[in-house]
């Protein structure tokens, strides 16, 4: 089985919502590339691709906060407001109509989101604290 890299807890992507994440590919020359992805959530649903429009080769999120619809039911490109399909990546409507991200297949491990069978250059280019604080527990009685 190949090694599952995780990305990021579960928790740390809001339902509705998607984060970005800088990452480093392995090239077959040995060198290595910086590469964006995007990991969307939708309910207990998660959805990868890489964060590059098909077409431009932009981010998406290169406006914050503009990542998904206010619904959070479709990821969007802040700069032209096109929208993509959670499902496929594929837009339909903006300027690449009929084109489609390239999804990433995730597997949610012990509550991590993680890839597998990618070749990645480093392991510890995650930008994201741990939380200092576990929540808290109240036991009521009636
Ligand atoms: S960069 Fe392609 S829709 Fe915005």
């Amino acid at each position: 089985m190949d090694t599952l890299f995780a990305i990021c807890a579960t928790y740390q992507v809001d339902d509705g919502h998607a984060a970005g994440f800088m990452l480093m590919r392995k090239e077959p020359d040995g060198g290595a590339r910086p590469w964006p992805i995007l990991i969307a959530r939708k309910g207990n649903h998660f959805f990868g691709f890489e964060n590059a429009c098909p077409h431009q080769g932009s981010r998406l999120d290169t406006v914050p906060g503009e990542f998904m619809d206010e619904d959070g039911n479709f990821i969007t490109c802040g700069n032209h407001h096109a929208q993509f399909d959670l499902d496929t990546g594929h837009c339909f409507i903006g300027p690449c109509q009929g084109q489609a991200l390239t999804p990433i297949k995730l597997i949610i491990d012990d509550g991590d989101v993680c890839l597998s069978g990618i070749d990645l250059a480093e392991e510890d280019g995650l930008d994201i604290p741990e939380p200092d604080e576990v929540p808290e527990v109240q036991i009521t009685s009636d």
